[in-house]
């Protein structure tokens, strides 16, 4: 299985994904600066990966450590800094929150706990956090393919797979595992996820150490190839789920459920309920990450627009939940608008 990040003691290695696929470089992230900037330049990216790396880097970070009032003061000051990385992506935040919280209760519950074993607190947190989420992917991956007990074509955007997740991963796991439930596998139409390429240069890394036949297309044939490709499913991963399954995910998202909608098959997300941001009611109270210009005037730092002109970069948009025939988690699978995501028990189990 492919792992974004990898915890040697207390050597925290990130896969730098902005290398991919010609190069595969481990770097060293030694403290939380270090990983803000990993974050904010996409060398780990994907919105569980981000939550679960943030968390590590606490951990790494606690473990320097002398004394534990000052501990905590630093901690929530990179915590703080760490969140306000990627505003869209919830994940981050609440694995954030998750350690800190636990820093917190350790402090409060022995006021004079050592600085090693509060620091070890925080780590079995944030170890905990990468557990449950390979968990959950190994969840989404059978509760998604229960969806489709037939059909062999299939399409994604972005990068949801093992890069994207501390497991498996979410949509792009849910096509491991129909490719491998099926007699004569599938086949997956990966879009390339304009203008940073996670679908080029990730998902496609992906499916073919995986051994997925796939395509690759441009972004501007999705459309062209939800309708006449015959496809039977668009499944997609999330970034942020309003409670009434407004979704937010990687630009271009939108216009794959409209055309899903028209072709009349089903548009299914996929994601941890770590996703899930029961505070926010709707779509519209998501905030959409803007990137900059650069992103778009450029291809991997080579121009391709002419100077001094302006592009607008917005990272993600949100699709309305009325678009969305399912939401698949770890717990099972909601079906069909209305949703509602407050709710800690799904509505309809998986298998
Ligand atoms: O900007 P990125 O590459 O972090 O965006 C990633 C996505 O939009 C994914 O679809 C989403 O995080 C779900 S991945 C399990």
């Amino acid at each position: 299985m492919i792992e974004p990040f990898r915890l040697e003691g207390d050597r925290l290695l990130l896969l730098d994904q902005t290398l991919l696929p010609e190069r595969e470089e481990w770097i060293d992230i030694p403290d939380a600066p270090a990983m803000e900037k990993a974050i904010n330049r996409l060398a780990v990216r994907g919105a569980p990966a981000i939550g679960i790396a943030a968390a590590l880097t606490l951990a790494v970070q606690a473990a320097r450590e002398m004394d534990t009032r000052m501990g905590m003061a630093r901690l929530g000051m990179y915590a703080q800094r760490l969140i306000s990385t990627r505003p869209t992506a919830v994940n981050l935040a609440w694995a954030v929150r998750r350690v800190v919280e636990a820093a917190w209760k350790a402090q409060k519950e022995n006021s004079e706990i050592a600085a090693d074993r509060w620091a070890a607190v925080i780590r079995a947190e944030a170890l905990a956090i990468w557990e449950e989420d390979r968990a959950a992917s190994r969840a989404m991956a059978a509760n998604g393919a229960a969806l489709f007990p037939k059909g062999e074509r299939f399409l994604t955007h972005c990068n949801t797979g093992g890069l994207a997740t501390g497991g498996g991963g979410t949509a792009l796991a849910v096509l491991f595992e129909l490719h491998r439930r099926r007699e004569d596998g599938i086949t997956v139409w990966a879009t390339e996820t304009r203008p940073l390429l996670q679908g080029a240069r990730l998902t496609a890394w992906e499916l073919q150490k995986g051994g997925v036949p796939f395509w690759l297309i441009a972004d501007s044939a999705a459309t062209h190839t939800i309708l006449r490709r015959r496809i039977r499913g668009v499944l997609v991963g999330a970034d942020r789920i309003a409670r009434n399954g407004d979704t937010a995910n990687k630009i271009g998202t939108l216009g794959l459920a409209l055309a899903a909608r028209e072709a009349g098959i089903p548009f299914v997300v996929v994601a941890p309920t770590s996703t899930i941001d029961p505070s926010t009611p709707e779509g519209d109270g998501i905030e959409v990450e803007d990137r900059p210009a650069e992103e778009v005037t450029g291809v991997r730092g080579m121009p391709i627009a002419p100077p001094g002109i302006r592009a607008e970069n917005p990272a993600f948009d949100v699709t309305p939940a009325d678009w969305i025939t399912a939401i698949v988690t770890e717990r099972g699978v909601h079906q069909g608008a209305p949703y509602d995501l407050g709710r800690p028990v799904d509505t309809k189990p998986g298998p």
